[in-house]
């Protein structure tokens, strides 16, 4: 029997209408749009509306999924969410999902992993087709950082925007779909970008429920420095892990958190800008959104076989590298 290999085979990207422009943010904080544009490549982002939660991103995303393929939703078997910033702390968002979209067959879980959530679920949503336990489950990366963003704070209200966007994994038997992946965590960094109240270390009570540790917290340039290095090299070891050149390589998907940081890690694989998908300057920083934003935007001009490297590194600190071949061309 030929070996089963996970393949993506419908893709749908969801942000909020709602926009936040360097000129807004001009309004809120100390901050101008050659510094954001110059420092991060970012013209604006999307804010989700009053009361549209992330499962509400999840609903339309797995409802494109399966239009787009042909499918209902009691045909999905999983469904697996990469998020922070969930519908509550518990349930999982995807079981909300799965309630919202009738999605009856299914069960899933989220997983939390900052910016590399959709490559964290996307290798764990990989395991059960490869094995043969399921035929059909979504991955879907989303976030709702305004949630978690504290608009008072230029150092972070300047990146981050809500939305996301999820895959449909499938088995197939032609060599199509992912090949490899490397992940890695550093706990060791969590210091340096958490929401530090709300969890068990600090529970929200009346002293700290109006402070900045309710929101996001980054220290910037040490991030950065932990993203350029450990992003290109997870990229760089995928490659020779696989014996790729970077002529091999059709597509790098990378976590849109910094346009420096996305050209270091293309740089460093040897790829010219042509094959670097790029969004940021429309939507920020989506955290677990931006790959499979990527995806969703650019599903047009992928092509079945193309070889495709998707990287990020995020909050944890968390990072990984996920090498696939292309399954489709896109109607
Ligand atoms: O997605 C998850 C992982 N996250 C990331 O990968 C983000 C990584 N970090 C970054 O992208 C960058 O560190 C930032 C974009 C957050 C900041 O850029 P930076 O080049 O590291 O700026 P900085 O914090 O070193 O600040 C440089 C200067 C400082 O002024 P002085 O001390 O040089 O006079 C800051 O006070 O820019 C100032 N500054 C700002 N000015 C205008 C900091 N934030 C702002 C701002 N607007 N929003």
């Amino acid at each position: 029997m030929s070996k089963i290999t996970a393949a993506i085979t419908s893709v749908q990207g969801y942000v909020p209408e709602g926009k936040l422009t360097n000129a807004d943010l001009e309004k809120l904080v100390d901050t101008n749009d050659e510094w954001i544009l110059s420092r991060t490549g970012i013209k604006e982002r999307r804010l989700a509306a009053k009361g549209e939660a992330l499962s509400d991103f999840g609903v339309k995303i797995v409802e494109g999924i399966c239009k787009k393929r042909g499918i209902t939703p009691e045909e999905i078997d999983m469904i697996i969410v990469g998020t922070i910033t969930g519908d509550y702390r518990f349930p999982s968002t995807s079981n909300v999902i799965c309630d919202k979209v009738g999605a009856k067959n299914a069960w899933g879980y989220d997983i939390s992993a900052a910016c590399s959530g959709f490559l964290y679920a996307l290798d764990n949503a990989k395991q059960y087709i490869e094995n043969g336990t399921y035929k059909k489950v979504i991955v879907i990366g989303a976030d709702h950082m305004s949630s978690i963003i504290n608009y008072s704070d230029r150092a972070t209200c300047i990146i981050f925007g809500d939305g996301g966007g999820g895959v449909l994994l499938e088995p197939d038997t032609e060599g199509f779909g992912i090949q490899d992946s490397i992940l890695k965590a550093d706990g060791s960094g969590r210091h340096y970008l958490l929401q530090a109240i709300g969890g068990s270390v600090e529970p929200v009570n009346k002293e700290n429920a109006c402070t900045p540790g309710m929101y996001v917290h980054q220290e910037g340039k040490t991030v950065f420095k932990n993203a350029v290095k450990n992003m290109a090299d997870v990229s760089a070891e995928i490659m020779e892990k696989n014996d790729l050149t970077s002529e091999d390589i059709d597509w790098l998907v990378p976590h849109q958190a910094n346009l420096r940081i996305i050209d270091a890690t293309a740089r460093r694989m040897g790829l010219e800008k042509e094959k670097v998908m790029i969004n940021i300057e429309k939507y920020g920083n989506t955290t677990a959104g931006t790959i499979p934003l990527c995806l969703a935007d650019w599903e047009s001009k992928l092509k079945k076989g193309d070889n495709v490297v998707l990287a990020a590194f995020g909050g944890g600190f968390t990072w990984g590298a996920i090498y696939l071949k292309w399954a489709y061309n896109a109607k």
